[in-house]
């Protein structure tokens, strides 16, 4: 296996000493604190600690060997551990020993490893042959600490917003206490361009019914605090989205309420080439032209018309364009939505849509970790005037 594989295989993308200086400072040792990070990788994450607490105070495991030699040459004092932190039998006399752990575990998904059976108080809806990676290493995490133990742990977009991961959220907001959640700038990682979340979570009961949720911003600033309810987090908790309902919460109307309606395309842009038609898609906004997409062989449902809005349903850049159907009969793909609104509305729809406000909002309420898409019911229920 080539080394690009390996670095796919293992999850190797390794965090920028920004975000790691920014962990250190929320989840501050003492100077008795003993520490542990399970996915040490390069040992990103282990630096600032390491110019705080002695090196034999710190633990850290990785499944590559290549990388335990790097971290034995980094940091000569501490305890680096060759071993895959996913089998409970390997890691068992490791539990309840830590006061801190950080983890920024591989993104990837596994099979559920049979030594951890008794790991789970609920399935989550996972499944046990491709489960999550991340919540394994969450629930790993919390065994390594000790009764008020500490963890910070990156956590990838989905985690988050998802709503496979409903329950999952649901079980830590309600078992642990979270001390932060905190969205970090798009390009946090080196070498990837993923959304990831830092969650510091207290291995106690939660203490109040609120989370703090904030976001770092490139220049390690923070934007202002917003304080979330645990309901409003289990839903969602990122802040781009809580901020953008604050933001929008003196306007009145949705989608929804002005009874618009919300429909992608019926096939892929490849498959309508197939067929000799020409869709609308999402790289067909720059151009800001419209014709050459009329065709009648495509159903009627699934067609634009004067007045309608289209807006992208999936992408990262390609999030901020919109535009007004000026023929009738426009095909578009699936990864376009069509809104079409009564027509007393449809002027103020597109009024929004074409705004910043619009085209922020499309970016705030887009979710996943790579590829961001916008959520048809996310979308119907934003505030837009
Ligand atoms: C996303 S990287 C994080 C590295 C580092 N902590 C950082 O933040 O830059 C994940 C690391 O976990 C390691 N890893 C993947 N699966 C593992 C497993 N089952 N047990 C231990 N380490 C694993 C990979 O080799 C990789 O170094």
């Amino acid at each position: 296996m080539n080394q690009l594989d390996v670095k796919k295989r293992l999850g190797q993308f390794y965090t920028k000493s920004k975000v790691s200086d920014y962990i250190c400072s929320k989840l501050k040792p003492g100077e008795q604190s003993s520490m542990i990070d399970l996915c040490a990788g390069d040992g990103s994450l282990i630096e600032p600690y390491y110019q705080l607490l002695t090196g034999e105070r710190i633990t850290a495991c990785d499944i590559d060997q290549t990388n335990i030699s790097l971290l034995n040459k980094r940091f000569p004092e501490i305890k680096a551990l060759h071993t895959n932190s996913t089998d409970a039998r390997k890691i068992k006399h490791l539990f309840k020993s830590y006061d801190l752990a950080v983890c920024n575990p591989p993104f990837i998904t596994l099979k559920f490893p049979m030594s951890w059976n008794s790991l789970l108080e609920a399935s989550f809806h996972f499944s046990t042959l491709k489960y999550p990676a991340e919540v394994l290493f969450f629930l790993i995490n919390m065994r390594l600490l000790n009764e008020e133990g500490r963890l910070a742990i990156i956590l990838p977009d989905r985690v988050l917003t998802g709503s496979k991961y409903y329950e999952f959220r649901k079980f830590i907001f309600t078992t642990f206490q979270i001390c932060s959640i905190t969205e970090l700038y798009s390009n946090a990682f080196k070498n990837t361009e993923v959304k990831c979340h830092v969650v510091i979570a207290k291995k106690t009961k939660p203490e109040g019914s609120t989370i703090n949720i904030s976001k770092l911003n490139e220049n390690g600033a923070l934007d202002p605090t917003i304080t979330t309810n645990i309901d409003d987090c289990i839903e969602r908790s990122d802040y781009s989205y809580h901020k953008s309902i604050l933001d929008l919460c003196c306007k009145k109307n949705s989608l929804e309420s002005i009874g618009a309606s919300i429909t992608r395309g019926s096939k892929c842009k490849s498959a309508f080439h197939r067929e000799g038609v020409r869709a609308f898609h999402t790289d067909s906004f720059k151009a800001k032209k419209q014709n050459g997409y009329k065709n009648m062989s495509v159903d009627n449902i699934h067609k634009a018309n004067k007045g309608d809005v289209l807006i992208p349903r999936v992408g990262t850049r390609c999030l901020q364009n919109a535009t007004m159907v000026t023929c009738n009969d426009l095909v578009f793909s699936d990864s376009v939505y069509r809104i079409r609104a009564p027509q007393e509305h449809q002027n103020k729809v597109w009024k929004f849509f074409s705004s910043s406000a619009g085209k922020q909002l499309l970016v705030s309420i887009s979710k996943g970790v790579s590829a961001r898409f916008v959520a048809k019911a996310d979308l119907l229920r934003a505030q837009i005037f």
